[in-house]
């Protein structure tokens, strides 16, 4: 596909995609939802992949849903737009590596959503988050009204959607939406650091451990644990376990390959 929005890198089992519409501050358009599920299709079956960061391009991360276009759609158009957007973010959630925001600046409404379909975010100290719809007269489409409260609890997520405030860096750390802040210059060699390791650990692990706290959170949590425990037993038969665990004693690094 020749993309007009990513831009995509692919090096050193890490790929790094950056949203590029800065004159219109990489809002959300269909346009992009076409060219991310295309290269979620080409990433998903790559084996040589083990980070995926996220990134925009100019001051903001993302500023939201694209106002212009939706401007224009009529009530079954807007649901459309809303399970577009949903899917894909479902999809990205749910994909085997993990997903790390680098959140350059505004992440506001769909944008804020996005960063939190990832599994993390990393934000520079002038990334400003929000849920700004109450101000355009609307809500959330892309499941903030959802995953904010999952993962900054009730009232966070009540205060910011219901106030459309947008929240500092730093807010955004205290309350959990954020797992770090650095220095504008540094996001990005902070970010492409953790995605190095962790594209670096036990690599079956890693993506074993994503799912069973992805899918574990909707789950009951005795089914949940148990399904742990058969993932904790199938390691038995995995040469990395036992590679990790050897290495531990014979006070060596291990060698995952
Ligand atoms: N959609 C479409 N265009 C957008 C946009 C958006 N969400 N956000 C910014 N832009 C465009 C502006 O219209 C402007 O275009 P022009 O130069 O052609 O006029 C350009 O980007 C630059 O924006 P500003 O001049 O406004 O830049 P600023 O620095 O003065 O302000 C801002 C930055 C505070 C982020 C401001 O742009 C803003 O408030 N944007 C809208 C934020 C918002 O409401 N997001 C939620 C959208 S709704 C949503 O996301 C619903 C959902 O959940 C699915």
């Amino acid at each position: 596909m020749n993309y007009q929005i990513l831009k995509i890198q692919i090096a050193d089992r890490i790929a790094v995609v950056t949203i590029s519409r800065p004159a219109a501050l990489n809002a959300l358009n269909t346009d992009f939802f076409k060219e991310f599920n295309h290269f979620l299709d080409d990433l998903e079956p790559r084996q040589d992949v083990k980070a995926l960061v996220i990134t925009g391009e100019g001051k903001a991360f993302v500023a939201g849903a694209d106002i212009a276009e939706m401007v224009h759609m009529n009530s079954d158009e807007g649901y459309a737009f809303s399970t577009f957007g949903q899917r894909t973010f479902d999809r990205l959630e749910l994909i085997k590596i993990p997903v790390i925001a680098a959140v350059n600046g505004y992440a506001l409404g769909g944008g804020c959503e996005l960063a939190m379909a990832c599994d993390f975010r990393i934000a520079s100290k002038l990334a400003k988050f929000g849920q700004p719809e109450m101000n355009l007269g609307m809500i959330p489409g892309y499941a903030a009204t959802q995953r904010l409260s999952r993962i900054t609890g009730l009232g966070n997520a009540l205060y910011m959607i219901l106030t459309a405030d947008t929240i500092s860096a730093e807010d955004a750390l205290r309350i959990g939406l954020v797992q770090k802040v650095t220095e504008p210059e540094s996001l990005m060699e902070e970010v492409m650091k953790l995605a190095a390791k962790i594209a670096g650990n036990g690599s079956q692990a890693v993506p074993v451990s994503k799912k069973l706290i992805r899918e574990g959170i909707s789950m009951d949590f005795q089914k949940a644990s148990e399904t742990e425990a058969i993932e904790f037993g199938k390691q038995f038969d995995n040469e990395a376990t036992k590679e990790g665990m050897k290495a531990f004693l014979e006070k060596r690094k291990p060698n995952w390959n």
